[in-house]
């Protein structure tokens, strides 16, 4: 009697359509501890008032952390000015763009991403069987037109990193506000700031005022990268 056989639990196909996200190297022969530059780790390590702070947290590490982060959603709205009652934290800026494309884009919907876009929104919109829309680049520069002329009827979400990586460029702020004014108000523009600190041209702007004047713009950013703090997994959204 041969045994009976039960299919396993399929997951649905947008999750089957998921390319691993491939970390960069991070082993050198003959190298000790060699920095992730893909990720842009930082080469100068944590700020040693990051690290003193650490050293304090672990002797409480019974007890639950505040879910509303008040604390630190007060501390980056008064360092960059803004209403600390629109700010969310995450687990990373990562969760928060997971976030993001999870609360608006279903299956069937699309998302729409420059060619050189953050690799993980591909794989979040992926995981809501969402359809990944890619419009091409110029010189590696997100190209607007191109990207306005992708959105359809089923655009739900469009992220772009600003200034992107890996490309290393940037869309100045007009170039940013054109792109939003040419959006349908029912999609939400994703402005990935990850890389804002690094920007320092004049015409550039990570995009507070944006978000501040519409319902369809969210900017996420990091402490991943300028304070060199990637293994505390700290991102914050506006
Ligand atoms: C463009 C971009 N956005 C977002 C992130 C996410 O960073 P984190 O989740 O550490 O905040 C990265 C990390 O490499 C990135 O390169």
């Amino acid at each position: 009697m041969s045994a009976r056989v039960d299919p396993a639990p399929a997951p649905h196909a947008g999750v089957v359509r998921i390319a691993p996200y491939v970390p960069g190297q991070s082993r050198i022969e003959g190298r000790k501890d060699p920095i992730r530059l893909s990720s842009n780790e930082s080469s100068f390590g944590p700020s040693p008032a990051a690290v003193a702070a650490f050293h304090d947290a672990a002797a409480h590490l019974n007890r639950y952390p505040d879910a509303s982060q008040s604390a630190l959603r007060t501390a980056i709205a008064e360092v960059h000015g803004l209403d600390a009652a629109r700010i969310i934290c995450g687990n990373g800026s990562d969760e928060l763009i997971q976030m993001v494309i999870r609360a608006y884009a279903a299956a069937g919907d699309e998302v729409l991403l420059s060619e050189n876009g953050f690799v993980m929104c591909k794989i979040h919109a992926h995981a809501q069987g969402a359809t990944v829309v890619k419009a091409p680049e110029r010189d590696d520069r997100v190209n607007v037109d191109a990207l306005l002329a992708r959105v359809s009827s089923r655009t739900r979400v469009l992220c772009i990193a600003n200034p992107n990586n890996p490309t290393g460029t940037y869309l100045n702020a007009a170039e940013v506000k054109r792109l939003h004014a040419s959006l349908p108000s029912g999609v939400m523009l994703l402005l990935d700031g990850a890389y804002a600190e690094y920007a320092t041209a004049a015409d550039y702007e990570a995009g507070e005022r944006l978000v501040e004047g519409n319902s369809n713009v969210v900017m996420t950013r990091t402490f991943s990268k300028i304070y060199g703090l990637p293994a505390l997994r700290i991102g914050w959204a506006y």
